[in-house]
């Protein structure tokens, strides 16, 4: 299997680091229970005003995740956050998340606005694969079905024959193959690696990684399922192998949420963001969850599951981008649009048709 991609540790680095400050200043701005309510009240009415819906991932601040329940809103994984955000009446939609999340509601509703709470929220998926080295490598093979993750750039979107998350990837791609296609795979090496050993898929893989779940850990993963055998454990696809293989249930956001509900067990070990710990713990409010060990005794982790970019949304931010006269939209040049809207329709499509 050949691996492809531009290793640009430094740049991400760098962009971790801006994020982690960017979110531990945004947090340090601490508000009494009564300013707090205040903010949001504040936030729904002009939420309403705006004729805006909130539409959040899994991955922020809980209140966040609260306010777009309450507020009509959804949280959810990528996938049902791009369909919830096409399918709503709402003229504006505000996006909790990171910036491919907003980039992908735009494209799908180029008519409606589109803010994000957090505009410089990127992600290392996104950092790792910029679309002049991703094009010349999918010139290089030609013969080859493009097939993108969803958290890249518009740009790598439009380069794309599919666009696919989590939830879908190992249906799509078997199908792919099964049709006798040979798939360019981009940008996280770990799912396309878990995607091709589900599905014997002929697939080229670029070298992206997420900089949260690369850093689970199997050893001690293996460990903490020792010390609690009763335990099932749950773990999302960008993880690497080695804890993919220890994992009873790998899947999406959503789908490990669905599979805390489902299964039997007092508790659950869990290999991804910290955030989903609050949806979890809802629908499954007697059992135990535990987060998935991120480094051994003594190591650093860049990340310790927490995404510096999911971590940057807040309450505050959000009041921010509603202010009136704000311009924040998210703007993508028409020329790329409508290349990049083709892919992801299909995957909607392809989801909608199983
Ligand atoms: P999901 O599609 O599973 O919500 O994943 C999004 C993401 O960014 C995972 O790190
Ligand atoms: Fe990207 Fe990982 Fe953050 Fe998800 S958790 S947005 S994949 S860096």
């Amino acid at each position: 299997m050949l691996e492809t991609g531009i290793e640009i540790p430094t740049r991400i680095s760098n962009e971790i680091s801006v994020a982690a400050a960017a979110a531990r200043s945004s947090r340090s701005a601490s508000l009494s229970n009564r300013e707090q309510r205040q903010r949001i009240i504040a936030i729904r009415a002009m939420l309403t005003q705006q004729n805006a819906v909130l539409v959040a991932h899994y991955y922020v601040d809980p209140q966040l995740q609260e306010l777009a329940e309450v507020s009509g809103g959804k949280v959810a994984d990528s996938l049902e956050m791009a369909r919830f955000g096409f399918e709503h009446s709402a003229t504006t939609v505000v996006v909790a998340g990171v910036r491919f999340m907003g980039e992908t509601a735009k494209i799908l509703s180029p008519q409606k606005r589109v803010l994000l709470v957090e505009p410089e929220a990127t992600c290392s998926l996104d950092l790792g694969c910029p679309e002049n080295h991703f094009g010349a490598f999918c010139d290089t093979h030609p013969d080859r079905t493009v097939v993108v993750y969803a958290n890249t750039s518009a740009a790598v979107k439009a380069r794309a024959d599919w666009v696919v998350t989590s939830s879908i990837a190992v249906d799509l791609i078997r199908e792919l193959a099964s049709r006798g296609e040979k798939i360019i795979w981009a940008p996280d090496r770990f799912l396309g690696d878990y995607v091709r050993r589900e599905t014997g898929a002929d697939m080229l893989l670029w070298k992206g990684s997420c900089v949260v779940h690369e850093e689970f850990k199997a050893e001690t993963l293996q460990n903490l399922q020792q010390q609690y055998p009763q335990s099932k454990v749950l773990v999302h696809p960008e993880s690497p192998a080695p804890v993919i293989a220890l994992a009873d249930v790998v899947g999406s956001t959503s789908q490990l949420i669905a599979a805390a509900r489902s299964l039997d067990a007092p508790m659950y070990i869990v290999a991804t963001e910290e955030g989903i710990f609050h949806k979890m713990q809802q629908a499954v409010p007697g059992k135990k969850l535990v987060p998935a060990p991120t480094a051994g005794e003594g190591a650093t982790c860049e990340s310790c599951a927490q995404c510096p970019w999911m971590k940057m949304n807040s309450l505050a931010r959000l009041e921010q981008v509603l202010q009136p006269g704000n311009e924040e939209e998210v703007i993508i040049p028409e020329s790329i649009r409508v290349r990049a809207v083709r892919p992801i329709q299909r995957m909607l499509e392809f989801a909608h048709s199983r």
